[in-house]
């Protein structure tokens, strides 16, 4: 049976794609503020020699955090807009790094079955279904995957209107449609954390 395009929301809680032309927010060292790179590490909790893939890496401001990091480990930062692969790629820092690719869609067929560990941040609320079925796929049987999203439980100065993010409750329920069997729970200043293995 054919897969639905990559690119289809359906199933998603935000109806549109993340705009490239607001790709600077993603780059605010302030987000480090509340949510440390150490929290998201701790999350993931990935093994040593690790792959990691990053879905939706957006411009890679996590991503570069986690290889800088974690040197032992080979970090995939995954996006389906080229226009934010060009601005993590432009990124001084992920080209001084050894472990860390960026790769567009096209890669996911090679990925999968890869990942130790996948991050999904800021994620959830706008990939559809074909791409969550996809995101499972990259699991290694044992594998791990870290939901860390915006709450929509939560008043936040930061990030989409809660319309358009999960409460902790509908995500979830939404994983767990997709087969997911969810290992942990925690919330954070204005996340959630959902960690799950396929
Ligand atoms: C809100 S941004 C978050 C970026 C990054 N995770 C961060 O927190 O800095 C969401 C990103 O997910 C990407 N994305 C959405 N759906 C995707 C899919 N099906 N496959 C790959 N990337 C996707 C978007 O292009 C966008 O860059």
């Amino acid at each position: 049976m054919s897969r639905p395009p990559l690119h289809d929301r359906h199933g998603a809680k935000q109806p549109r794609r993340f705009d490239p032309a607001k790709a600077a927010r993603l780059d605010d060292p302030g987000r480090f503020t509340y949510l440390p790179r150490d929290e998201v590490l701790a999350l993931l909790d990935a093994p040593y020699g690790a792959c990691i893939v990053d879905f939706g890496a957006g411009t890679g401001t996590y991503a570069i955090a986690i290889a800088s990091a974690r040197p032992d480990a080979r970090v995939i930062a995954l996006d389906e807009q080229p226009e934010m692969l060009a601005l993590l790629r432009a990124k001084p820092e992920a080209a001084r790094l050894p472990n860390i690719e960026a790769v567009g869609t096209e890669a996911l067929g090679t990925l999968r079955g890869c990942a130790d560990r996948i991050l999904a941040l800021n994620v959830l609320h706008e990939v559809g279904d074909a791409a969550l079925r996809e995101l499972r796929d990259l699991l290694i049987f044992d594998g791990r995957a870290a939901f860390i999203d915006w709450n929509a439980a939560v008043d936040r100065p930061v990030g989409p209107p809660a319309a358009h993010v999960y409460r902790v409750e509908e995500a979830r329920a939404r994983l767990e449609r997709h087969h997911f069997t969810i290992l942990g729970a925690r919330t954070l200043r204005y996340h959630y954390a959902l960690i799950a293995k396929r």
